[in-house]
């Protein structure tokens, strides 16, 4: 059994199939990387995921528990954890405040989640951020923020939404072993990029959506060789070398 099953989950938007009948897995402590050109179905499968969109078909899974039809607030108390393509921190909050109001899904002592975030943000190795305004962090300090925000709801599975997205190469470097670290807590990644080499270097798996539909999955180097990824990118301006 995997920690995440997803069966022919599609969603239609008026006259735009966002996501065709697609089917994927995550299993535990893997991270799979998904790929896809602008407009493919990729944020719109992490909301399925979340909640936040009902699926019109399908079925998911979380642990063996059906959560096709259970609200976005119960999936994140039973373990989905996201990141937003567009973040969104409390600006005029610092740091730790950030960090606090997930924590405050599990904890209800003001005290106690100041402690606890606290704490996340010294493990991430960001504790020295902690009394900042969120609105004083470069850009790749505040995907590290997103990052561990999300990780204060306690999830099993972590879903990153182009968290790499807006930095420069030295600034992905860094960003990427947090990846690793999170993994290495034993928490499930899904991870969407552009970034194809960033991503496939993290990645034990990667798939491939296309207008909707799941074309290609498997190893990255495999996957990148299959003509229908190729086809797909073509015009795109991030092309599968990026
Ligand atoms: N809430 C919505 N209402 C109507 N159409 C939507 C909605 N959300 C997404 N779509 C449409 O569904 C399709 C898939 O969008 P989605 O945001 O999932 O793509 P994406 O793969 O994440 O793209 P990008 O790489 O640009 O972030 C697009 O055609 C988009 O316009
Ligand atoms: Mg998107």
């Amino acid at each position: 059994m995997s920690l995440l099953e997803i069966e022919n989950v599609s969603k239609r938007f008026g006259g735009v199939q966002a996501v065709d009948d697609v089917s994927l897995h995550v299993d535990e402590g893997e991270i799979l990387g998904i790929i896809g050109p602008n407009g493919a179905g990729k944020t719109t499968l992490f909301n399925l995921i979340t909640g936040t969109i009902r699926s019109d078909t399908g079925k998911i899974s979380l642990a063996g528990a059906d959560i096709t039809t259970t609200s976005p607030t119960k999936r994140a108390r039973a373990g989905i954890g996201r990141t937003f393509q567009v973040v969104r921190p409390f600006l005029r909050m610092t740091v730790a405040e950030n960090v606090m109001v997930p924590v405050l899904v599990h904890t209800h002592k003001v005290s106690e989640a100041r402690n606890k975030a606290v704490a996340l943000l010294e493990e991430l190795g960001i504790g020295k951020l902690a009394d900042l305004d969120v609105s004083q962090l470069t850009l790749a300090q505040r995907k590290r923020i997103e990052v561990a925000r999300a990780l204060a709801t306690e999830p099993k599975v972590l879903l990153l939404d182009e968290v790499l997205a807006g930095l420069n190469n030295r600034e992905v470097l860094d960003v990427l072993p947090f990846v690793n670290q999170v993994r290495a807590r034993g928490i499930s990644i899904i991870m969407i990029e552009h970034l194809v080499k960033a991503l496939t270097s993290v990645s034990d798996r990667i798939i491939v959506l296309d207008q909707g539909t799941l074309i290609a999955q498997g190893k990255s180097d495999d996957v990148l060789k299959d003509p229908a990824v190729i086809k797909a990118y073509i015009g795109e301006e991030d092309n599968v070398e990026g």
